[in-house]
């Protein structure tokens, strides 16, 4: 009985919150959809030479890919950054040996299974999904240039030893790529939406997966 009203009250409590954090009068600093938009990748059709468009495509694509909610996972410094601004994590953190945090202070001893929202004035919700963890060192795109970041991508011994189909698959499908357009209150999700991304990485396979000048 007890546990059952514990539970109870949870639910209402988070939901309250993500009332709260729903309320535009609460939140001026985040809007549900990224002002900055992706273009479809049909819109590229006009590019009649498949390799100037297949780099248009990775370009449009890279708004995402370069967005802070990737890149603070994807750092060069084995640490998370946070934030619009990719100021270092606080409290400070590191990888650890399995990109998952040091031995006793896990990435999931505060990162849950999905993002709980909190009462605080900055922090609006803690960010959270299954697999929260670092990407590995070869998979580091901060300070890189899109081309840089497009190499790696493209390449087995720097993407986790994954065809290209398994790329667009992971881009297109993988529940921790999309945290990026559900990275709860307080944060700017990535541009357009998981599904859109996902056609723009099948188009650019499909035209060479060209890459831009590194
Ligand atoms: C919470 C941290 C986290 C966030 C946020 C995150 N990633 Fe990752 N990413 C990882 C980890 C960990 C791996 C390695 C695991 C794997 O290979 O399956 C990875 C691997 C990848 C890979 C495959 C390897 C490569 O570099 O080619 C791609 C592609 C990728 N992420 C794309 C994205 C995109 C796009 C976003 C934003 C929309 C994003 N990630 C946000 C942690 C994150
Ligand atoms: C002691 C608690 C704690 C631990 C442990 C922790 N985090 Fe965090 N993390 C937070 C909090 C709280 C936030 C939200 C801060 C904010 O939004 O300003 C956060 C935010 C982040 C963000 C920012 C997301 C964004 O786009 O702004 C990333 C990335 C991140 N954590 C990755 C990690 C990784 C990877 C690990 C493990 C290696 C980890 N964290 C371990 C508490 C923690």
């Amino acid at each position: 009985m007890r546990a059952a009203t514990v539970v109870i009250l949870a639910g209402a409590l988070a939901a309250a919150g993500a009332v709260m954090a729903n309320g535009a009068a609460n939140t001026p600093a985040a809007p549900a959809s990224n002002p900055v938009g992706l273009k479809t990748a049909a819109s590229f059709q006009s590019i009649k030479d498949p390799a100037a468009r297949s780099i248009a495509l990775f370009t449009e694509a890279g708004k995402v890919i370069q967005s802070p909610r990737c890149l603070n996972c994807h750092p060069v410094q084995r640490a998370p950054t946070q934030g619009d601004d990719l100021h270092p994590h606080n409290p400070p953190m590191i990888a650890g040996d399995s990109g998952h945090g040091p031995a006793g202070m896990p990435c999931f001893s505060c990162h849950t299974q999905a993002n709980v929202p909190t009462w605080g004035q900055d922090i609006k919700s803690i960010p959270g999904d299954p697999k929260w963890g670092l990407a590995p060192a070869e998979m580091a795109w901060q300070g890189k240039s899109l081309g840089a970041i497009c190499g790696q991508i493209k390449n087995p011994a720097t993407n986790g030893g994954r065809s290209l189909a398994e790329i667009h698959h992971h881009m297109a499908e993988d529940h921790l790529v999309g945290w990026g357009w559900n990275p709860g209150a307080g944060r700017v999700p990535a541009p357009g939406t998981q599904a859109q991304f996902g056609e723009l990485i099948k188009a650019w396979i499909d035209t060479g997966a060209k890459c831009p000048k590194a």
